[in-house]
């Protein structure tokens, strides 16, 4: 669909409240968003920002960070914690280099085939790198589609098909629509549609979230 419901004032609410983060600028090169992606799987933003900023700066490409040795990376990880990471996006790099001439692949496809990078991650990079059309559902959004359209507080545990189909269903039509409206959820669910104590004062859907009209129902 070209709009769902929410698309018009979610986007709104994203154009005047969204964090300004360097990942997310338009000069943003596909490489430091692979980079940022896989910090964030793990690790809040705050956390995140100066360990991207020194990754990005040390090695600007792919072909950078695959000329070095592994323990570099680990070394430059820091303390983001999970540090398998670190070694992913390495072998990451040296793939990059290997199989698609030093330039991260832009097909969901050649991304999922990359150490480290699962179906999340994969449609993130193709929708915020390359401007495709794909359902982004990270435990944020999966939060916000639970109460808003389920009218549940949380999601389940583990990802069903159903919540796939759902986070489909609601992707608009047009790809670059597609892609910020699921950076937009993603962010009314790390500012507003919080895990605890949501702000639903603030919240842009407030009186379509199914979560909200049924009196905010504790989880069971
Ligand atoms: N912006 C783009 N991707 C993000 C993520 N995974 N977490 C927070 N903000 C983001």
């Amino acid at each position: 669909m070209n709009e769902n419901p929410y698309s018009t004032a979610v986007l709104a609410w994203y154009e005047a409240n969204a964090r300004d983060l360097p990942w997310r600028r338009p000069e943003a090169t596909p490489w430091e968003i692979l980079i940022s992606e896989i910090m964030l799987q793990q690790t809040p933003v705050v956390r995140v920002l100066p360990a991207w900023e020194a990754w990005v700066e040390r090695w600007p490409r792919p072909a950078d960070l695959a000329a070095e040795p592994a323990g570099e990376a680990v070394r430059m990880w820091n303390r983001l914690g999970y540090p398998r990471r670190a070694l992913n996006l390495h072998a990451c790099a040296r793939a990059i280099v290997e199989r698609h001439d030093g330039r991260v692949p832009d097909s969901h496809s050649d991304l999922l085939a990359l150490p480290g990078v699962g179906p999340y991650t994969a449609a993130a990079v193709a929708s915020f790198a390359f401007g495709q059309r794909h359902a982004i559902l990270d435990t944020n959004v999966r939060r916000v589609l639970a109460r808003a359209e389920t009218g549940i507080e949380y999601p389940p545990k583990t990802q069903t098909k159903a919540e796939v189909r759902l986070a489909e269903s609601l992707l608009p039509d047009a790809p670059a629509v597609a892609a910020r409206w699921g950076v937009a959820v993603m962010e009314l669910g790390a500012l507003v549609c919080t895990a605890r104590s949501p702000k639903c004062a603030d919240c842009p859907i407030l009186d379509r979230c199914s979560w909200v009209l049924a009196g905010r129902p504790p989880h069971d």
